[in-house]
Parts: structure tokens; sequence; C-alpha cells
């Protein structure tokens, strides 16, 4: 997998902006699963709950931690969340 290169900082997750060195920090402040990095530095709570970024982070915990991979995987993911104008959900939307 790539990680993109944005100037100076590596960016693991593409969707919440979190670098590398923020998931390292994460790490070394003793996070050891996808979730508390997530909670730790928002990487994982974008569009793509963590499908991109996931398996990254979950290497470098294994690389930093030497936890086995299949005891970090998976992310715990949540259903996208779509914002909707109060006057749709009241049914005050149109010409009404
Ligand atoms: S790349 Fe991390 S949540 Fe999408």
């Amino acid at each position: 997998m790539d990680i993109e290169k944005n100037g100076e900082a590596l960016i693991l997750c593409r969707c919440e902006e979190v670098t590398e060195e923020e998931v390292l920090q994460a790490i070394r402040e003793g996070c050891r699963t996808l979730d508390e990095v997530k909670r730790y530095t928002r990487a994982g709570m974008g569009l793509c709950q963590g499908r991109t970024c996931g398996k990254l982070i979950a290497a470098m915990i294994h690389k930093h931690t030497g936890i086995p991979i299949e005891r970090i995987l998976p992310i715990t993911t949540r259903f996208p969340v779509k914002p909707v104008m109060l006057k749709v959900l009241s049914g005050l939307h149109g010409d009404e």
C-alpha cells in the first residue's frame, strides 16, 4: 500500500488527514488497537470508515508493539451519515 506524501508529513488517513507521525505518537502514548488510535487521532472516522487507512495503521501498531495483526483488526465501523434538513424531517419542504 502506498502512503501519500504531503510536504514533510506522510498522510495515513486521507479522509481525516491524519499523518504517520500522529499515529506513531498515539502508539507511543499507549494505543494498541485501531479503535484506540481512532479515538486518539480521528484516523478511521472519515467517509471510508477506515477501509483505506485501517490496514496501514494496523501494520504500524504491529511493527511498533509486536501485537499480531489478527488481534488488531478489524476496526469498528459506523454507517455513513448524511445531513438532512429539518424542513425535510418536518414534512414542510417544497411549496407548502
Ligand atoms: S482513509 Fe482513514 S477514514 Fe478514510
